[in-house]
């Protein structure tokens, strides 16, 4: 059984590598023994055992019959949609780590693989080694998915963690990341939540069948976020994660990523490093946990050796995404959520504020007053501060 790996970077390498050392085992699962045929690169590898397959051009991978299956692990949209496609079209199934282009082109794609009888799996583009997207689309198929919310990117959570744990600074913490292999090659799309926004509209996509634009939902990143903040919230009781929300709302989808305050008695709450952690919601069966590595060479490509795996195995049933139109997208500021604010003020002030946001305790320190407030949309808080007219410091919505 022949593969070809496009991209031998950290996922690429790792995918050979899982093939390497499970080796016996994946002859004994299949009957038959995988052999890396093909390694797309631009670079060459003359010290690796498989740098006699590395080739510069596609051409030879798209031609040759034996290569049933195609690892895209490339990143980046161009020209990785245009090899997923011309391989698709050659009747090959491909399988990938690139959320970017599941996230720009996903519908397409599955349309096309649909169109050969060929398969487009991508289980490592959202969670890393974590199993998500097969378990909320097949084992949860008899359930309707009322909402999806989470831990997305594990750069950013392996920071908030360093920070909150170790006091490390914001930019030692990000080159640690970078040095395991878990950062993005611009960590920009990591810390600012561009990352997560392409791994949300994928969720919302396997949970709802529409494909919503990364460009147009609210994408909030970590840069904002203070030791300060951090600290005054755990007082509360919360930790400060960088969440992907979606939710279903009658026929229109939500679907943001932001820092939320997420309260202890959240899983989501203990999630640590470079893990990840999703909370699905879903009708019958209430609500479960996805746990795991997030990123990095070895889960990711965990990822996508199971989906090569699971295509020797037998059938996949392809979801059928549509292009999502300007109508189905919520309106985000609609979204009733408890917030915690930080207004400028005494007690006597947290005091006088108590009706316009409906807590009982506030912290007060420092000449500032922290407080959980009732559930609330964005109308109602620019409201409610305006009533009570003190300054905000910052807020950061709940997930409860
Ligand atoms: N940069 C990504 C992360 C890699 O940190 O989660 C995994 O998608």
């Amino acid at each position: 059984m022949e593969i070809a790996l496009l991209g031998f970077g950290v996922v690429g390498s790792g995918a050979a590598e899982v093939l390497e050392e499970n080796r016996e085992l994946i002859r004994r699962r299949l009957g038959e023994e995988i052999n890396v045929q093909y390694i797309l690169d631009l670079r060459e590898f003359p010290n690796h055992p498989l740098g006699n397959r590395v080739v510069h051009d596609i051409a030879p991978i798209l031609s040759d019959p034996e290569v049933r299956i195609v690892a895209e692990m490339m990143g980046g949209s161009h020209p990785a949609y245009e090899f997923t496609k011309a391989a698709l079209e050659a009747g090959k199934s491909v399988v990938t780590s690139n959320k970017e282009v599941v996230a720009a082109f996903g519908d397409e794609l599955l349309q096309i693989a649909a169109e050969h009888g060929v398969s487009y799996l991508f289980e490592a583009s959202v969670g890393g080694g974590i199993p998500i997207l097969r378990p909320l689309r097949d084992d949860l198929a008899s359930n309707e998915i009322l909402s999806v919310s989470g831990i997305l990117n594990g750069t950013t959570n392996f920071i908030l963690t360093k920070m909150k744990r170790e006091n490390t600074a914001f930019a030692d913490a990000l080159k640690e990341a970078q040095a395991l292999g878990y950062a993005e090659a611009n960590p920009t799309a990591d810390v600012e939540g561009i990352d997560a926004a392409r791994k949300i509209v994928i969720l919302a996509a396997i949970s709802f069948g529409k494909l919503l634009s990364p460009e147009k939902i609210p994408v909030q990143g970590i840069s904002g976020i203070t030791p300060e903040q951090t600290a005054l919230c755990a007082e509360l009781g919360f930790s400060v994660k960088l969440i992907g929300h979606t939710e279903k709302q009658g026929e229109k989808i939500l679907a943001l990523v932001a820092p939320h305050a997420v309260p202890e008695t959240s899983p989501i709450c203990h999630v640590e490093g470079v893990n990840n952690g999703i909370l699905v919601n879903a009708n019958i069966v209430g609500k479960t946990f996805f746990y795991g590595p997030g990123a990095g060479k070895l889960p990711t490509a965990s990822a996508v050796v199971g989906d090569i795996l699971s295509i020797f195995d037998g059938g996949i049933r392809l979801p059928k995404w549509e292009k999502a139109g300007a109508t189905d997208y919520a309106d985000p500021q609609a979204r009733v959520c408890r917030r915690i604010f930080c207004l400028a003020g005494c007690s006597k002030c947290a005091e006088k504020s108590k009706p316009f946001f409906g807590y009982e305790t506030y912290l007060a320190k420092d000449g500032k007053f922290v407080f959980v407030s009732r559930p609330m949309t964005e109308k109602e808080m620019a409201n409610a501060l305006k009533e009570c007219g003190k300054e905000l410091l910052w807020t950061l919505p709940v997930l409860d």
